[in-house]
C-alpha cells in the first residue's frame, strides 16, 4: 500500500469517527431536547382536596399593633400518602399561614428561626421601612428572633412572604418557606367582588417540584439556565388538587412562588376570565382575558365564572414569551400543566356582575418622573456587576418618581423585582403594555431582547444605611448575584454604609 492510500484510509477512518461522535452528540442533544418537555395535561387525577392555608392568628397589642407570630421550622410532609418528604414551613411543616391586615393598621411580626440555618422573612410587595423589609441584611440566626413592624399604607392586594438570605433563597423557598399576605381596604370592601376567604376567594400559591427517591430533587438539569424546573405542580402544597365551589363567581389569587417557572394560566376549555388585580392590587377595571402569564414572584387576581355541576381546570399552557426555540424549551416554555380542578356544585349561589370600575390607579405618572436609570440584565449580573452587600447601587430621593429602563440583552429569561414599591409599567419595547401589565406591579417579566420602562415612586422612609433590593426573581439568578441595592434618602442626603443585623 502506498503512503498516500494509507493516509487516505487513516483520514477516512478519522472522518467516520468524528461523524459518529457528532451524530451521537446531536442524538444526545436531541434526546435532552425532547425529554426536556413536560406535560401533565389530561394526565392528572385530581384526587386531593385543595389545602387552604389557615388565616394567621393575631392579637392586638397594648399599643394597638396587630401582632403575628411566624416560626420557621423544619418538618416533614406527605404530598403522597405514606411518602414523607423533608420540608420547611412557617408555624407548620410546609408553607405558612395567610397573614391578613388592613390599610392603616400597624403590624408587628415576631419571627423566630428554628431552622438549622440563618434565614430571613421578606414581605414581597409591601411598602415597609428598609430595616423591616426582611432582605439579606435582616438575617435571623438559628434560635434568634426578629420583630419587624410597620404601618400598612397601601391599597388592598395579594402579597406574599418568603426568605431572602443572599445566595440561598432558591433552596429556602423551594423547601416550603412561602406564604400569602393579604391586604384589605375600604375601597375593595365596597366592591361587589367575591371576598370570602376559602369559599369564593381562593388562595392559589403555585410551585413546581420534582420528587425523586422520597425527597425533593432540586437539581437543575442540562441547559437549564433559568434554574430549577419541576415536573409536577403543588397548589398551596397540595399535589393534584380539586376544589368544590358553590358560587357562580370564584376569585383566584394566583401567586407564582416557583423558583424559575413562568406560567401561562388559563382555563382548560379556553373560556375567558376577568383579571381584576395584579401584584399591588386592583385594576382600574376588569379585563376579560383567556391567559395571564406570571413569572416568579408575580401575582394576579382573576374571577372565573362556573356553571352548575361542571368541572373546569386551571391550566398552564405553552408560553409565548419571545424566547428562541432552544431557550424556550429549556426554560419550560413548551411545558403544560393541569394545575387545579374546580368542581362546581349542582346549584350555585348567584353572584352580582363584576363592577365596571374597580379602583382609581395610584401608580406613578410619566409626568412626575425626575430622571432615568438603566438596568442591563445579564446572567448573574445587573449593569455588569454581581451583588455586593456593601455596595449601594442607586440612591433615590424620598417622594420622587423615576423612570427605570430595564433591558434584557441576554439570551435567558429574566424578570425584575423592586422592593418597597408598586410601579407602573409604562412601556414594553416602546409600546403600551398589555392589559395584564396595566395594574400596580412590583415584578415584571423581561423577555430576552426586550426593554421595559417602569415608573417607580420611592416613598421611603429615608434611611441612607438600610438598602432595599432590586433583582431578578428567578431565584437561582438572584442567588448568583443578579441583585442590586438602593437606598432612599431625604433631599440632599448622602448614601451611608449598609449595616447588617443578626450577625
Ligand atoms: Cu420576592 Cu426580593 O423578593
Ligand atoms: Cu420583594
Ligand atoms: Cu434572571
Amino acid at each position: 500500500m502506498s503512503d498516500g492510500s494509507r493516509m487516505r484510509r487513516v483520514l477516512v477512518r478519522l472522518g467516520v469517527a468524528v461523524l459518529v461522535v457528532l451524530v451521537g452528540l446531536s442524538g444526545a442533544t436531541a434526546w435532552v431536547y425532547t425529554s426536556a418537555e413536560v406535560s401533565t395535561v389530561g394526565k392528572v387525577d385530581f384526587v386531593r382536596p385543595l389545602a387552604i392555608p389557615p388565616l394567621a392568628q393575631s392579637t392586638v397589642a397594648a399599643d394597638g399593633a396587630r401582632e403575628f407570630e411566624l416560626d420557621m421550622r423544619s418538618g416533614s410532609t406527605e404530598f403522597r400518602p405514606g411518602q414523607a418528604i423533608d420540608t420547611w414551613g412557617f408555624n407548620g411543616n410546609h408553607l405558612g399561614p395567610t397573614l391578613r391586615a388592613r390599610r392603616g393598621e400597624q403590624v408587628r411580626v415576631r419571627v423566630r428561626n428554628a431552622l438549622p440555618e440563618a434565614s430571613t422573612v421578606h414581605w414581597h410587595g409591601m411598602h415597609v421601612p428598609a430595616a423591616m423589609d426582611g432582605g439579606p441584611h435582616q438575617m435571623v440566626e438559628p434560635g434568634a428572633e426578629w420583630k419587624p413592624e410597620w404601618t400598612v399604607e397601601q391599597p388592598a392586594a395579594t402579597l406574599w412572604y418568603h426568605p431572602h438570605p443572599h445566595g440561598a433563597t432558591e433552596t429556602h423557598v423551594s423547601r416550603g418557606l412561602a406564604g400569602m399576605f393579604l391586604l384589605d381596604d375600604d375601597a375593595s370592601d365596597a366592591l361587589a367582588l367575591p371576598h370570602t376567604y376559602g369559599v369564593d376567594d381562593l388562595p392559589v400559591l403555585v410551585q413546581d417540584v420534582r420528587f425523586r427517591n422520597g425527597r425533593f430533587d432540586f437539581g437543575h438539569g442540562a441547559f437549564r439556565d433559568a434554574g430549577f424546573l419541576g415536573d409536577e405542580v403543588l397548589v398551596n402544597g397540595t399535589l393534584a388538587p380539586y376544589r368544590e365551589v358553590s358560587d357562580e363567581l370564584v376569585r383566584l389569587r394566583l401567586v407564582n412562588a416557583s423558583p424559575a417557572r413562568i406560567y401561562n394560566f388559563g382555563l382548560s376549555d379556553g373560556r375567558d376570565f376577568a383579571l381584576i388585580g395584579t401584584d399591588g392590587g386592583l385594576l382600574e377595571r376588569p379585563a376579560q382575558l383567556k391567559h395571564v402569564q406570571l413569572s416568579p414572584g408575580e401575582r394576579a387576581e382573576i374571577v372565573v365564572r362556573v356553571k352548575p355541576g361542571e368541572r373546569v381546570t386551571l391550566r398552564s399552557d405553552r408560553l409565548d414569551a419571545g424566547l428562541d426555540m432552544f431557550t424556550n424549551r429549556f426554560s419550560g416554555g413548551d411545558d403544560r400543566f393541569d394545575i387545579l380542578e374546580l368542581r362546581a356544585a349542582a346549584t350555585l349561589r348567584p353572584a352580582p356582575p363584576l363592577p365596571d370600575h374597580l379602583v382609581t390607579p395610584q401608580t406613578p405618572k410619566a409626568a412626575d418622573s425626575v430622571g432615568e436609570r438603566s438596568f442591563e440584565l445579564e446572567f448573574g449580573k445587573i449593569n455588569g456587576k454581581a451583588m455586593d452587600m456593601s455596595r449601594i447601587d442607586a440612591t433615590v430621593t424620598r417622594g420622587t418618581t423615576e423612570t427605570w429602563i430595564v433591558h434584557n440583552g441576554d439570551g435567558t429569561p429574566h424578570n425584575f423585582h423592586i422592593h418597597d414599591t408598586q410601579f407602573a409599567v409604562a412601556e414594553v419595547n416602546g409600546n403600551q403594555p398589555p392589559e395584564s401589565l396595566r395594574g400596580p406591579k412590583d415584578t415584571v417579566f423581561v423577555a430576552p431582547g426586550s426593554t421595559v420602562t417602569l415608573l417607580v415612586r420611592f416613598d421611603g422612609p429615608a434611611d441612607p444605611n438600610a438598602p432595599y433590593m432590586f433583582h431578578c426573581h428567578l431565584l437561582w439568578h438572584e442567588d448568583l448575584g443578579m441583585m442590586g441595592q438602593f437606598v432612599v434618602v431625604d433631599p440632599g442626603q448622602q448614601p451611608g454604609t449598609p449595616h447588617h443585623s443578626g450577625h
